[in-house]
């Protein structure tokens, strides 16, 4: 579904990814894994054409997608859950929700789905947004996210600062998303908790990819989490 070759990003004068390939395939979940400063999120603004891709090519179903503005990008079916959550605290859940669905893809998500996932965003779908907890936040901008019928959805820290059982419930989310075929790409740092989840590890450092593997393969190797991932 998505493939990038040799692709180099920044900002501006400071490169920060150096020839990065991934490849992304359709139904599956793919993680990105490194440590701070490594160029996860960076990965993911050039994905969604919020950075120039500057060199090397990034193509979606085939089509070069590298130039394109983001708007496009996310018409094609890309959706973000941001690092950061990147909610609107003045508007109300419900507006949240619907500020993205003008440019709703037809597909399975609609309020309703939405709801019926996160019960409690049903709940509070009246209540300010920044009055949220983190978890029903995060919440949110997954539902957010849902809402534009992604084909790749992409989740940069989605789990961080949550309490277990709030992470829980979003990755019983995920799981029931991924047995449903949703495609993922998943930034997290919860390497036991994703392990269920991924098929595929890409391990990057410094902006290019040191290995790529199946969770089995991960865990079989624990010196590549000693090297890429401890501090
Ligand atoms: N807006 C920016 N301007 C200049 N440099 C930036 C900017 N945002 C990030 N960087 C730099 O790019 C590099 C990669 O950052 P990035 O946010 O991609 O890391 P990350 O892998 O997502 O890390 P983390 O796990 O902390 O989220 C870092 O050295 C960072 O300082
Ligand atoms: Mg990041």
């Amino acid at each position: 579904m998505l493939q990038a070759e040799r692709l180099e990003s920044g900002y501006g004068n400071s490169k920060v990814l150096f020839g990065l390939d991934l490849e992304i395939g359709a139904h599956s979940v793919v993680s990105l894994l490194g440590r701070n400063g490594m160029g996860k999120t960076t990965t993911v603004k050039t994905l969604m054409g919020m950075l120039p891709v500057q060199g090397g090519s990034l193509r979606f179903d085939g089509q070069e997608i590298g130039g394109l503005r983001p708007h496009r990008i996310a018409r094609l079916g890309l959706g973000l859950v941001p690092e950061g959550r990147r909610i609107f605290g003045s508007l109300s859940v419900l507006e949240n929700l619907v500020a993205t669905s003008r440019n709703e893809r037809k597909g399975l998500w609609n309020l309703e789905r939405v709801f019926g996932l996160f019960p409690r965003l049903r709940e509070r779908r009246a209540q300010s947004a920044r009055t949220l907890s983190g978890g029903e936040q995060q919440m949110l901008a997954i539902g957010r996210a849902l809402l534009t019928n992604p084909r790749l959805l992409i989740l940069d820290e989605a789990t961080e600062g949550l309490a277990p059982v709030i992470r829980h419930e979003i990755w019983a989310c995920l799981n029931q998303l991924k047995d449903e075929g949703q495609t993922i790409l998943l930034i997290d740092k919860n390497l036991k908790e994703m392990q269920h989840l991924v098929d595929r590890h890409y391990m990057i450092e410094k902006g290019r990819v040191m290995w790529h593997g199946s969770s089995q393969e991960l865990l079989a190797q624990p010196e590549l989490v000693d090297r890429y991932l401890g501090v």
